[in-house]
């Protein structure tokens, strides 16, 4: 058993005749050390999947279905009610801090608070914790910026803190939804090493929510891809670049920088994701995709494709992609 295991994910916004389905059976499951990416356009279903599993989405908008078990200990019981957030070993980082830090308490007062809430430290050990996380996350003079407020650090500093915050909590798994979105190439390259190495160091399962298939190319072990709330195709990441097997993973490949130089202008797929509450009786991906044949007009389940892969297109063994290696 993985240490996180989530099986037949579902989520659904509003009530009685207005209700509609943002995901639709999610299953993933994350091993201790690993780094998964969960990748999709804006829209897919990215973000309700890392919401979900939090226990971040309210319970009078939101009913989640299924089942998550995380280091043997399940997320919700079979009524639906979660364990507290403070006794799950799970934390959070988001694209923009600034959403995440309170603006008026210094860095290292929020850091120390969190550990003496969630650790249960003394004010001297937990600064002297507080002190070693922000030099584990990789900032300079951490004295220093123990007293800095989060308005004047730079973003990728505080994306540092940030992660530094979910540090203190111990967490087993951490879930990053696009955290180098907001920053630059140059930070965002150092953050993607910080993450690598903490989940190396930690043994921390990961699981990196990114629009960018080219970060997941250089974070993750294993992919995802998502599409209107469903999973389309998973697989080692190595293998799934090389040879991508749904036609809409294809598309997001063929978009990255790299493959763009190669065909002379950046391919993007025309059409958009659909909302959720569109009626979909076929292949989801079928209005945007340019091999739909008169057998995709049935609904698509995700099967088998090779050692330890799993695509949702009936065609994926007819149709061949170009690939990058990475
Ligand atoms: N609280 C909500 N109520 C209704 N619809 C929502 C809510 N949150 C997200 N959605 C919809 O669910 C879909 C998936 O959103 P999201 O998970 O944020 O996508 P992304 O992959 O970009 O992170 C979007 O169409 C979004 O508008
Ligand atoms: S099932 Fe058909 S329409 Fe859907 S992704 Fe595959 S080829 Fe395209
Ligand atoms: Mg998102």
């Amino acid at each position: 058993m993985s240490l996180l295991e989530v099986k037949s994910l579902e989520v659904r916004f509003g009530h009685g005749e207005k209700q509609v389905q943002a995901l639709y059976g999610v299953d993933l499951s994350i091993d201790a050390g690993e780094i998964v990416g969960l990748v999709g356009e804006s829209g897919s279903g990215k973000t309700v999947t890392s919401l979900a599993l939090m226990g971040l989405l309210d319970p009078k908008s939101a009913e989640v279905g299924g089942t998550a078990v995380l280091d043997g200990a399940p997320l919700w019981d079979e009524r639906g009610r979660r364990r507290p957030r403070s006794k799950v070993p799970m934390a959070m980082v988001f694209q923009e801090p600034m959403t995440a830090l309170d603006p008026v308490f210094t860095v290292g007062s929020q850091l120390v608070e969190t550990l003496r809430v969630r650790r249960a430290m003394g004010r001297r050990q937990a600064r002297a914790e507080a002190l070693e996380l922000l030099e584990a996350v990789g900032i300079s003079d951490p004295t220093a910026r123990m007293r800095a407020h989060p308005h004047e650090l730079s973003g990728g500093m505080r994306q540092r803190v940030m992660i530094a915050i979910a540090l203190a909590c111990e967490p087993k798994l951490l879930i990053a939804d696009e955290p180098t979105t907001a920053v630059d190439v140059t930070i965002q390259a150092q953050l993607l090493d910080l993450i690598r190495g903490l989940a190396r160091e930690r043994g921390m399962a990961v699981l990196f929510v990114t629009h960018d298939l080219g970060v997941v190319a250089e974070t993750c072990d294993r992919m995802i891809t998502m599409y209107a709330g469903r999973v389309v195709e998973r697989g080692p990441v190595v293998e799934v670049l090389a040879e991508p097997a749904h036609p809409y993973t294809a598309g997001l490949l063929s978009a990255l920088p790299a493959a763009a130089e190669r065909h002379a202008r950046l391919a993007t797929i025309p059409g958009r994701v659909p909302p959720p509450g569109t009626e979909i009786t076929g292949c989801v991906f079928a209005p945007r995709c340019s091999h739909r044949r008169d057998v995709c007009d049935q609904p698509q389940e995700l099967l088998p494709h090779g050692d330890g892969r799993e695509v949702r297109c009936i065609r994926a063994s007819e149709i061949q992609f170009e690939g990058v290696q990475v």
